[in-house]
C-alpha cells in the first residue's frame, strides 16, 4: 500500500459523503478515494471536488480520474484556496489535504475549510516529510493541531505510520 491508498482508507468515506480535497495534485489520492468500496453505491450526483491552483495538475487529475468524472462522481477545479469559491452546493461532509503546508501552518486556511464543512464535518491534514523521522512528524502534528484549533476545529486524533512514512491530524467542526 502506498501513502495515497493509506490516506483514502484512513478517511473512511461514508456513503453519500460530499468530499473536498485541497491541493489534489495529479489526483492520485482522489483516485483511491473515489474507488473506496466504503463510499457505497455510486450516485448520479457529484460527490468529490478536487481543487488545485495549478491547471496542469487539475488536467492531470481529470485524466487520471476520467471514469469518475464521466460518471458524475468527481470534478476537479483550478483555483487557489482559500480564495477559490467552493461554497456552492451542500456543505462538505469531509475535507482533506495531503502535503499542503498551508493546512498545518495557517489558522485562516483552517477556518476557511471549517466554513465549507457541515456542523460535525471532518477534516484530515496528511503530511509526509522529505525524510522519515517520528520526532519531526510529531512536531508537524503538534503544529497542525495548534493551527486547526486556532481555526475553530476540535482536534480528535493524530497518528503516524512508518510503513508509508506519513502522518495526519484530524479534527471536527463544532456540532452547530
Ligand atoms: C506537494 S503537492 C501535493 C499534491 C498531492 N496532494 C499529493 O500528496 O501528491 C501540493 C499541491 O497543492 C497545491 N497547492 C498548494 N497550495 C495551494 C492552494 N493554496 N490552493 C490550491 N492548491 C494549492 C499545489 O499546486 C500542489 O499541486
Amino acid at each position: 500500500m502506498d501513502r495515497h491508498e493509506w490516506a483514502a482508507q484512513t478517511l473512511s468515506v461514508r456513503p453519500g459523503d460530499r468530499v473536498l480535497e485541497i491541493g489534489c495534485g495529479h489526483g492520485v489520492t482522489a483516485s483511491h478515494v473515489c474507488a473506496e468500496p466504503a463510499a457505497g453505491p455510486r450516485e448520479a450526483t457529484q460527490r468529490f471536488v478536487g481543487l488545485d491552483r495549478s491547471a496542469k495538475m487539475t488536467a492531470a487529475a481529470v485524466r487520471r480520474n476520467a471514469a469518475h468524472v464521466a460518471a458524475g462522481l468527481a470534478e476537479f477545479r483550478t483555483g487557489v484556496f482559500p480564495a477559490a469559491d467552493l461554497a456552492a452546493g451542500r456543505p462538505f461532509d469531509l475535507a482533506y489535504a495531503f502535503n499542503v503546508r498551508l493546512l498545518w501552518t495557517d489558522p485562516a486556511a483552517a477556518r476557511a475549510v471549517a466554513g465549507l464543512l457541515r456542523p460535525g464535518g471532518r477534516l484530515f491534514v496528511f503530511f509526509r516529510l522529505p525524510s522519515w523521522s517520528p520526532a519531526a512528524h510529531r512536531e508537524v502534528a503538534a503544529q497542525a493541531a495548534r493551527t486547526l484549533t486556532a481555526g475553530g476545529l476540535a482536534v480528535t486524533a493524530d497518528a503516524q505510520d512508518e510503513a508509508v512514512e506519513s502522518g495526519y491530524v484530524t479534527a471536527l467542526t463544532p456540532p452547530g
